[in-house]
């Protein structure tokens, strides 16, 4: 059954694409080329890829919507963490994992490993947070999810990790690099045709939730990484560009990042 607001959204929806057809008068060949494109995203789409969302994601729908939803969300909230996109390469299914463990399996031989950590905090009161999850996904160096890619193990650069009584967690991670999104398909062709590359700055996807509490899904950004004012999907935000810095002592990992994540009540 549609909802009022279905309505209403579909309606605006209907009417502004009128609008462009007019204004740019577009031609019977220019709207068969947009339907035999959304029948190849369609085609294209399955457990492993979700090209619709591409092709939203390269002409800046999504990180729109996170902007809006955001606006809303922080008028009694702007000090909370800043969130960002979802990305096509989430999964529900990750394992939960040790503090302190690690998430690179297969870690290729030119990926740095970096030790991750910070405190999870209420926002209002700066109180740690304990029992709060966070979701962590990141590509390897060859710029491939382990869902892309048949040479990595299931959940290789995936888990799930819950704070301590302290509000803390920790894992092994690599550090990011910028890759392509995929771009043999429509959300590529789009590119082409806007004469624009398909690279995203390094990043690490997170989720974090509590109950009580707003969740966040977000981004980070390597300060160091290219790309960071053009990427291909318009994620970056300010707040969310973080420095890796050399880690001493540890056999283990090359570069730490400490990151400490804000939650607000709700
Ligand atoms: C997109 C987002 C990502 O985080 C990514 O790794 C690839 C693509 C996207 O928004 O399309
Ligand atoms: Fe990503």
């Amino acid at each position: 059954k549609t909802s009022p607001r279905m309505r209403e959204v579909m309606t605006s929806l209907i009417q502004h694409l009128h609008d462009f057809a007019r204004e740019i008068e577009l031609t019977v060949d220019e709207w068969a080329e947009g339907v035999a494109l959304m029948n190849w995203a369609g085609q294209m789409s399955n457990d492993r890829r979700n090209e619709g969302q591409l092709v939203t994601d390269v002409v800046g729908l999504e990180s729109l919507v996170d902007e809006i939803t955001y606006k809303k969300a922080s008028e009694a909230t702007d000090y909370a963490t800043q969130s960002a996109i979802l990305g096509p390469f989430f999964r529900h299914d990750h394992p939960t994992r040790e503090k302190g463990s690690t998430i690179t399996f297969n870690t290729p031989e030119d990926a740095q490993v970096v030790y991750m950590y910070g405190v999870v905090t209420d926002a209002k009161t700066k109180k740690p947070l304990a029992g709060a999850t966070i979701d962590v996904w990141q590509a390897s160096t060859n710029g491939l999810y382990e869902q892309q890619d048949e040479k990595q193990v299931d959940h290789n650069l995936r888990g799930k990790f819950v704070t301590d009584e302290n509000g803390e967690y920790a894992w092994y991670c690599i550090r990011p690099t910028p890759y392509p999104i995929p771009f043999d398909g429509p959300a590529g062709k789009l590119l082409q045709v806007l004469d624009r590359h398909p690279y995203r700055p390094a990043h690490i996807h997170l989720i974090v939730m509590l109950d009580g509490y707003k969740p966040i899904t977000t981004q980070i950004f390597d300060k160091d990484s290219k790309y960071l004012d053009d990427d291909s999907v318009f994620a970056v935000k300010d707040s969310l560009v973080v420095e890796f810095t050399e880690r001493k002592g540890d056999s283990e990992a090359k570069y730490e990042l400490k990151y400490d994540i804000s939650l607000a009540p709700n």
